[in-house]
């Protein structure tokens, strides 16, 4: 089994260190180092070139970091590290990501609500298409952006959809604008139409504006939640808070069963703490746990890994983030308190 990592910017290759690490702990892999984001753009002249990507895909999995930071802000939209990370999606195919948001008990007084009790859903949001892809002109006067979905992708998104939604509590919702837009319109469609045909499932729909808003309110409400990108984006920022902190959150993206597959935690590289030994690398640990359940079929090591999380926590083991305090660990020494749990 062959990971390519990619390290990338800020707090990226810090991050990486410390999964590389849990990885070790539970099988063995080999890695194929590779560059992207602003790292590639220093390197290379250009986030995501070719020849790096078809490194990439010469393996079994993708594990990245985080891409971008101040430093190549001033550069134009198509050659800034974030365009490098949508190639990359779109190069993979990966067009579901996946992001669970689970509460741990032990950090439920991170968490600046008090709904969160008993919270376990999971995001499948459109990775490869919407107004992240379409058309776009940009000029000083004006500029244009297009969302735009064929009913072949709103249907694979929701066949990943629907496999998770069989593994849980059977229920999917829809997150759309199909008050306003033709696209989320077809998407709603569609959508019926693919469930219909499976009737196990239980569907709603919920306007975004709604849906922003129960994520606060009754987040419990939720078990499977399919939307399309952008607001997948939005809303899975938003679900963050719930759990805390955002360095909590890791996330899969996936094509078709079998196909090579991404990992990454989905926060950002944080350039205001890089380099400092500070960074939660958590979302990262559980990315390679994540990693290790869809690509490699290892349910026990990745349960092992997540396990292993919960006890630290459990133990009171904390991050800056997670309001650690004068207390508070480092990157490594986190990951050590992981790495003697699985002993
Ligand atoms: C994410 C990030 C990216 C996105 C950015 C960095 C392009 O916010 O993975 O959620 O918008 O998809
Ligand atoms: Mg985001």
């Amino acid at each position: 089994m062959k990971i390519a990592l990619i390290p990338g910017d800020g707090i990226g290759p810090e991050i990486i260190d410390a999964a590389v690490k849990v990885l070790n702990a539970v099988g063995r892999f080999e890695y194929e180092t590779c560059c992207a984001g602003g790292a590639a753009i220093d390197r290379f002249g250009d986030p995501l070139p070719e020849s790096e990507l078809s490194r990439m895909k010469r393996c079994d999995a993708v594990l990245m970091g985080a891409l971008g930071g101040p430093k190549w802000d001033s550069l134009p939209g198509n050659k800034r590290p974030e365009a490098g990370l949508l190639r990359l999606r779109k190069g993979l195919g990966v067009f579901a990501n996946l992001r669970p948001v689970k509460i741990y008990e032990a950090l439920k007084e991170a968490s600046p609500l008090k709904t969160v009790d008993g919270v376990d859903f999971i995001i499948v949001r459109e990775l490869i298409g919407g107004i992240y892809f379409g058309r776009r002109t940009e000029g000083d006067e004006s500029a244009c952006d297009t969302m735009e979905y064929s009913a072949q992708e709103v249907k694979r998104i929701n066949e990943v959809a629907c496999r998770l939604a069989r593994a849980r509590r059977k229920s999917v919702t829809s997150v759309d604008k199909a008050n306003v837009l033709a696209s989320s319109r077809l998407w709603r469609k569609q959508t019926e139409a693919f469930y219909a045909a499976h009737p196990d499932i239980t569907l709603n729909h919920l306007y975004v504006d709604n849906a922003a808003m129960q994520l606060i309110l009754n987040p419990k409400q939720f078990d499977v939640i399919v939307t399309e990108n952008m607001f997948g984006d939005i809303l899975s920022d938003e679900a963050s808070v719930l759990t805390g902190s955002i360095g909590m959150l890791p996330s899969a993206s996936v094509g078709h069963p079998g196909e090579i597959a991404l990992y990454e935690p989905i926060h950002g590289s944080a350039p205001d703490i890089a380099g400092k030994g500070i960074a939660n690398p958590i979302a990262t640990i559980l990315s390679a746990a994540l990693m290790l359940r869809f690509s490699f079929e290892m349910e026990k090591e990745a349960a092992a890994v997540e396990a292993a999380v919960e006890a630290v926590l459990n133990k009171g083991v904390r991050t800056v983030d997670l309001g650690g305090g004068a207390d508070a660990l480092g990157t490594e020494a986190v990951t050590e308190a992981i790495l003697k749990e699985i002993g």
